[in-house]
C-alpha cells in the first residue's frame, strides 16, 4: 500500500530506501498498523501534520456550534430545543477531546486558539455558511454531520493513538447528530407545502458546501499523499466525497427532495453516481477567509476567548496554589 502510494501520488513522500534507519523503523510500525503514542519517537513532520489536522478538526467542532447555536432560542418545540441543545453541547465535548489529543503533541490549547483567531489555522469551510431557516438545522444534521461521519469513521483507525481514541468516542455521538437532522428533514419534507419548500431550499444551499467538507479534489490535495502514508488520513478526499454522494442521494429521493445537480446520474458501469463537483474557486475563497460568515465566526470566537480569560486565570491560580501546597507538604 505504502509503496503503491509513492508511485500513484509521488507528492514528495519518501520511499523506504530514502529513509534513515529511525524513520524506516517508524514507517514500518505505521505500515504494520501499530498505534503511535505520545512518548514514542516520531518524525517532526508527522507531529506537525497531526497538530495541523487535529487542531483544525478541534476548531471545526467549536466553530460548528455557532450556526446551530443561532437556532436554540428559536426551536419550534421544547423537544427540538432539547435535541439541539444536546447536539451543540456534544460538539463542545468533541472539541475538548480533540484539543486534549493535540496537547499530547506538545501544543497548548491557548496556542491553537490564538492561531485560529489570528487566521493561521483553519476550521471546516462549511461553518462559514449562514443558517437562515429552521430547515437548515435539519440539513446541517443530515448533510454536514453525515459528511463528518463519512470522514471521521475511517479516522478511528488513524495511526496516532490519542486521535484514534478521540475519534472512537466522537463517532458514537455523531450518528445521533445525523439521525436527528434526517428526522427533522423528514418532518419538513413530508409536512405542509411551505415546510417542503423550506427543506428543499436548505438542501439547495447546503449540498455543494457539504461536498467541499471533504477537501479539494485529489489532484489539488497538498497533504493527502503524506497523510495517507502516515495513516493520519485513511482515504483520499475524492473517495470519501463519492461515498457521501452515493449514500446521500437515495436519502434525498426518500425525502422527495431534489439534489441541486442536473448532471447527477447513477453510472451502472462505475457503480457510483456521476455528479457535478463544487465550485472550487468558491471553496478556496472561503478557506482564505472570504466566505459569507468567516468574519463573524472569528469575532464570536475571539469574544468568547477574551470573555473567558478570567475563568482560565482563576482556574490556573487555584491550580498553582494547590500545587504549591502539595509541594510544601
Ligand atoms: N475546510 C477548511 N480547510 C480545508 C478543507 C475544508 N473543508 N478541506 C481542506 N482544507 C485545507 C486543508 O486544511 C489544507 O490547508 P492547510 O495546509 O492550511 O491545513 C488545504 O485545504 C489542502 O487540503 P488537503 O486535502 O491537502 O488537506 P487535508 O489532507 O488535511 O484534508 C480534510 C482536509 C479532509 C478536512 C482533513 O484535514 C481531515 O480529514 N480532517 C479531519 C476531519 C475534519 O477536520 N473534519 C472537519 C469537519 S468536523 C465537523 O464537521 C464537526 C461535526 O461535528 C459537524
Amino acid at each position: 500500500m505504502y509503496a503503491q502510494m509513492i508511485k500513484s501520488t509521488g507528492q514528495g513522500v519518501k520511499a523506504l530506501d530514502e529513509m534513515d534507519p529511525q524513520e524506516r523503523a517508524f514507517q514500518e510500525r505505521i505500515d504494520a498498523g501499530e498505534k503511535i503514542e505520545p512518548k514514542d519517537w516520531m518524525p517532526e513532520g508527522y507531529r506537525q501534520n497531526l497538530i495541523r489536522q487535529i487542531g483544525q478538526h478541534a476548531h471545526s467542532e467549536i466553530v460548528g456550534q455557532l450556526p446551530e447555536g443561532n437556532w436554540i432560542t428559536r426551536a419550534p418545540t421544547l423537544e427540538r430545543k432539547a435535541i439541539l441543545l444536546a447536539k451543540v453541547q456534544d460538539e463542545a465535548g468533541h472539541g475538548l477531546y480533540l484539543y486534549c489529543a493535540a496537547e499530547t503533541l506538545g501544543v497548548s490549547r491557548d496556542d491553537l486558539t490564538e492561531q485560529l483567531i489570528d487566521g493561521r489555522m483553519k476550521y471546516s469551510s462549511i461553518f462559514n455558511y449562514p443558517t437562515l431557516t429552521w430547515a437548515d438545522m435539519g440539513a446541517v444534521g443530515w448533510l454536514v454531520d453525515g459528511a463528518a461521519i463519512m470522514n471521521q469513521v475511517p479516522l478511528q483507525r488513524t495511526s496516532y493513538g490519542p486521535y484514534s481514541r478521540a475519534m472512537i468516542r466522537i463517532c458514537k455521538e455523531e450518528s445521533f447528530h445525523q439521525r436527528q437532522g434526517f428526522d427533522l428533514m423528514t418532518k419538513m419534507a413530508k409536512g405542509t407545502e411551505a415546510q417542503k419548500r423550506m427543506a428543499q431550499d436548505a438542501l439547495n444551499r447546503f449540498w455543494y458546501p457539504s461536498l467541499m467538507m471533504f477537501g479539494p479534489s485529489d489532484k489539488d490535495s497538498v497533504h493527502s499523499a503524506q497523510s495517507m502514508a502516515w495513516k493520519i488520513k485513511m482515504n483520499t478526499n475524492d473517495e470519501l466525497r463519492q461515498k457521501f454522494v452515493d449514500q446521500t442521494v437515495p436519502q434525498a429521493d426518500y425525502l422527495g427532495l431534489t439534489v441541486p445537480d442536473d448532471t447527477l446520474k447513477w453510472n451502472e458501469e462505475r457503480g457510483h453516481y456521476d455528479f457535478a463537483e463544487p465550485d472550487w474557486d468558491e471553496f478556496f475563497a472561503v478557506i482564505k477567509g472570504h466566505g459569507p460568515c468567516n468574519a463573524e465566526r472569528i469575532v464570536a470566537r475571539r469574544k468568547a476567548w477574551e470573555d473567558g480569560a478570567w475563568v482560565r486565570d482563576g482556574l490556573m491560580a487555584h491550580a498553582d496554589k494547590k500545587a504549591a501546597k502539595v509541594a510544601a507538604e
